[in-house]
């Protein structure tokens, strides 16, 4: 199903895809006050039956907490929780960038919903190519800070869109928040104001981004200072009062055009106009007894994940056990043999063919065969099309479910961290550098880590093919696990071994998150682990000794999950301990 739109949502077109008893709903929706939630009840986790948000930042899980409280349902919490995100999270929170949105809708509230086909949708907000892109517009030697690099935004109409299927609570309200919050300030942490002064002092060149985030004493950012943002305030007023429209065609796309014409002028008007958020069904496939859904092309995650996923279950890794040296060598295998077949085939399926053969259980089948469990194959002789274009490092994931078991896996993004450092002058949002997540050079492939491969070359209006992977796991109509995490092109590895750990191995929800992770993508040959046992030295050194080049990386992503535990009957939400994270219940 697919019916795209950005702006212009008016209230015919919701009663149709929401049925007569949804538009009750929205009459019956008050704008309550939230009310306030005391600080100790957000936390690194937490437990509860009637609703759990959890996200890297402790104001954004408040607000989405506060509207479930105020009668929303967990979309007008993700919505809410994505604006307050672009203003206390600058990293990757945003409205000036794009990313995927996976909704789950239990059995008993379908009949609200008559236009759903399935159990779940994606709405696909990623970033288009403006109509002046084309296939060669890059150099090697560009940089992926500049105008050129900036893809047409899709956050303001994915929300937009998110908020018109399923929103109860009026639209204004889910921006209240992050309005107030933007123009008031917030106090940025010890981790927000580090990663502020690193950015400041590396975008010296840029002087918008200089002037918005400066430190109050013109120092440094340390934990307990206040950030005001009164342009954003001023722009999320924009999109309160005027919805999509206002982004796309009103007084912000007069300023992002003018801000593009500084540069090249790259993204016009006609661009902001055409660009349409999408829905989607999502890649669903069975495992462990679940049926997960995760995200569709133009991201690979989904696709990805299936692939690996479907290969395990080619051996009894289960009775080898999860740290057993043959369940990693075979998990590094089908990574491997999943991430080749990505870089060969997947894009914007709006422009290239994706063979549906790559959701056939015996074509993963096909892939399993030729893992030998004695030694390491090499990713050049399963696949000779050579290496993958670097990627950014920021991104961000929240999930939500509320009372009536509707779930939300979010995953949005910048690219980069503070993805292009070009803010919009006076209207005080990030640009985005998505454009670097196509493959840049046509034809041209080198070892070092640049792919040409045509899926994801680039046209204009395509979308860069992502590997965000927000995937929802159901088991008896209840979302059971939804998770995703950021981390460019390890977020499919990430989301894997969560999925392992819960599903196949059922380990206890702090666990699966906090337990090291590994990465394989095919090129560079190479296995990546997270420190921390049990991932030890000595397992390391096994996996050598089967021929893997394996070498000691950083943390990889940053999974900020919800899970059902049946044996308490309630939800349980983790904050990923490897940055900032908050977790709270309704
Ligand atoms: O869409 C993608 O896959 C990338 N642009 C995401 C970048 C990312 O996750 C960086 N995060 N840590």
């Amino acid at each position: 199903m697919t019916n795209g739109s950005a702006s212009g949502i008016d209230q015919r077109s919701r009663r149709e895809f929401l049925g007569n008893s949804a538009s009750v709903l929205w009459a019956l929706a008050v704008s309550k006050p939230a009310s306030a939630i005391a600080r100790d009840e957000v936390a690194r986790e937490a437990y509860g039956k009637c609703g759990m948000v959890v996200s890297v930042s402790e104001p954004a899980t408040r607000v989405g907490i506060e509207l479930l409280r105020a009668g929303g349902n967990a979309v007008d919490a993700a919505v809410g929780v994505a604006f307050v995100l672009a203003v206390t999270y600058p990293p990757a929170g945003n409205i000036g960038g794009g990313g995927f949105m996976n909704v789950f809708v239990p059995p008993p509230l379908r009949p609200r919903f008559p236009k759903l086909t399935q159990p779940a949708i994606v709405v696909d907000y990623r970033e288009t190519a403006p109509r002046k892109a084309h296939k060669e517009m890059f150099r090697p030697d560009d940089s992926p800070h500049q105008h050129k690099a900036v893809g047409v935004p899709g956050t303001v109409a994915g929300l937009a869109l998110a908020h018109h299927m399923f929103g109860k609570l009026p639209w204004r309200q889910l921006l209240e928040p992050a309005i107030a919050l933007a123009k008031e300030g917030f106090a940025v942490d010890a981790s927000l104001a580090s990663s502020l002064n690193n950015v400041l002092m590396q975008s010296r060149a840029f002087a918008e981004f200089q002037r918005v985030f400066a430190p109050p004493d013109g120092q440094r950012w340390k934990a307990g200072d206040t950030l005001r943002q009164p342009d954003l305030a001023w722009s999320l007023r924009q999109i309160a009062q005027g919805g999509a429209e206002a982004f796309y065609r009103g007084a912000i796309a007069d300023k992002l055009v003018a801000e593009m014409q500084r540069g090249g002028r790259w993204i016009t008007h006609e661009d902001l106009r055409a660009y349409r958020a999408k829905t989607r069904s999502p890649i669903t496939f069975p495992f462990a007894g679940c049926t997960l859904y995760s995200c569709p092309p133009a991201s690979s995650g989904g696709i990805t994940l299936s692939l690996i996923l479907r290969q395990m279950e080619c051996f009894p890794f289960r009775e080898w056990g999860r740290w057993h040296v043959r369940t990693l060598h075979v998990l590094v295998e089908a990574m491997r043999r999943a991430y080749a077949e990505r870089a060969r085939w997947l894009g914007d399926p709006d422009f290239v063919k994706i063979p549906d053969q790559l959701l056939d259980p015996e074509y993963a089948r096909r892939l399993a065969g030729s893992i030998r469990l004695d030694r390491a194959s090499s990713s050049q002789d399963i696949a000779p099309w050579i290496a993958l274009p670097p990627e950014g490092n920021e991104t961000t994931h929240f999930s939500v479910v509320d009372g009536d078991g509707l779930a939300v896996a979010n995953t949005y993004t910048l690219e980069h961290s503070y993805g292009s450092r070009i803010v919009v002058q006076g209207a005080g949002f990030l640009l985005n550098n998505e454009m670097t997540d196509f493959n840049w050079f046509p034809g041209h492939t080198t070892a070092s880590g640049l792919i040409g491969t045509p899926p994801n070359l680039i046209a204009p209006g395509k979308r860069m093919l992502s590997s965000m992977t927000p995937t929802i796991a159901v088991s008896q109509g209840r979302a059971v696990l939804i998770t995703g995490s950021p981390g460019g092109r390890t977020i499919i590895n990430t989301v894997a071994q969560i999925v392992l750990n819960r599903l196949a191995f059922i380990l206890p929800p702090r666990v699966c998150v906090d337990l090291p992770r590994l990465h394989h993508q095919w090129f560079p040959d190479e296995a990546r682990c997270e420190p921390g046992r049990p991932l030890t030295d000595s397992l390391l050194h096994q996996l050598r000794q089967l021929g893997h080049r394996v070498v000691r990386a950083g943390r990889q992503g940053d999974a900020h999950s919800i899970f059902y535990e049946a044996d308490r009957g309630a939800y349980c939400a983790i904050a990923d301990a490897r940055i900032s994270g908050a977790a709270a219940a309704v």
